[in-house]
């Protein structure tokens, strides 16, 4: 079974995306699963026009992937321009994707509604994600919940592929969603996101750790008063990060009264500097050596290429493409 799965450098890593799909991808890899991991640049030039932050952000999220222990031995691990042939793939299942399906992606509506240009590249957004999955064979993509429309569409597309040319030449694959980490609370307790600065980064010092959580919209309840633990943005959180035990115990005192959303949020902090804190070591120490990351991904992208020819050879072969090499 192969399992696949990207994530866009358009911003610095946080939270939400490693309870949401980085912890899946490093257990999958840990298992000894065959899988595909890749930064997926090119998306993020739907959002980026910045040379400088697009090649910051690509090694920042290759520099934090290797700090958190991320098996390079075991990973495919690499960067999606490094495979062209994904952007010949896109094009080719462009032709068979109604424009309707694109105007009612979700995630495209929503980046249009909060301001985002309705760029022929964010249209086509799930179509180039489409050519990531497909063109590795992949069966299982790990992602948090707002990804679940895309592997959805994915899977159409193959279908229709398939359908127009009579042959299952691509593999349909499936999601993979945490259903307790779907959607994890941003400091303003929407959705957790890069775009919409709320995010906790996973990379960022004790410090600035601290004053995000400080930042942390609860509401006014006095601190004597009870109060509730499903309703707060700070206690989602914690629980991600306590011990099931310590949840217990701190959701208690979240009933009892005389505990405050302050003790909550310097505790918050407490529990994510000591998960990440040899991980932010290593990052820091990864830094100083970014030709050797930059080779990490180089072998990747080797083996990455290997795997994406094959398949569009075969798609080339049954759309009628010659090439004259
Ligand atoms: P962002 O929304 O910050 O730009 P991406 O779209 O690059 O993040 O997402 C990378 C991965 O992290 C995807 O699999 C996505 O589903 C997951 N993810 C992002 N934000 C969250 C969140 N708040 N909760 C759960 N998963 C998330
Ligand atoms: N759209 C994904 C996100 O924003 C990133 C991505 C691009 C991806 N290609 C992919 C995820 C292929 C899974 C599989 O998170």
């Amino acid at each position: 079974m192969r399992v696949l799965s990207g994530i866009q450098p358009s911003g610095k890593l946080h939270v939400g995306n490693y309870f949401g799909a980085i912890r899946q991808h490093l257990a999958f890899a840990q298992k000894g699963q065959e899988c595909f991991y890749f930064i997926a640049n090119y998306h993020a030039l739907t959002s980026l026009s910045d040379k400088k932050e697009l090649e910051e952000m690509t090694l920042h999220v290759a520099m934090a992937y290797l700090a958190l222990g991320l098996d390079t031995a075991k990973t495919t691990f690499f960067c999606q321009s490094d495979v062209p042939q994904v952007t010949e793939l896109c094009w080719i299942l462009n032709c068979q994707c109604p424009v309707s399906m694109m105007e009612k992606g979700t995630s495209y509506k929503d980046k249009v509604s909060k301001g985002a240009a309705a760029s022929m590249g964010l249209l086509d957004y799930p179509v180039l994600q489409a050519a990531d999955i497909l063109i590795y064979n992949s069966n299982l993509v790990p992602v948090g919940a707002d990804q679940k429309q895309h592997v959805e569409m994915t899977r159409d597309l193959a279908g229709r592929f398939n359908r127009a040319y009579g042959q299952d030449v691509l593999v349909l694959p499936e999601p993979y969603i945490v259903p307790e980490v779907a959607v994890v609370p941003g400091i303003d307790g929407q959705k957790m996101s890069k775009s919409y600065d709320n995010t906790i980064e996973i990379m960022a010092s004790d410090k600035e750790t601290s004053k995000r959580c400080a930042q942390i919209v609860t509401d006014s309840t006095p601190l004597e008063s009870p109060k509730d633990p499903d309703r707060c943005h700070v206690y989602a959180l914690l629980k991600l990060f306590a011990a099931p035990a310590e949840a217990q115990e701190i959701a208690g005192k979240y009933r009892a009264g005389g505990y405050g959303y302050g003790q909550a949020k310097k505790r918050l902090a407490e529990l994510i500097n000591e998960h990440f804190a040899a991980a932010r070591q290593r990052y820091a120490d990864i830094r100083k050596r970014p030709d050797d990351v930059r080779d990490v991904l180089r072998d990747g992208g080797r083996r990455a290429r290997a795997v994406a020819e094959a398949t569009l050879q075969r798609v080339r072969d049954v759309c009628g493409i010659l090439t004259n090499p």
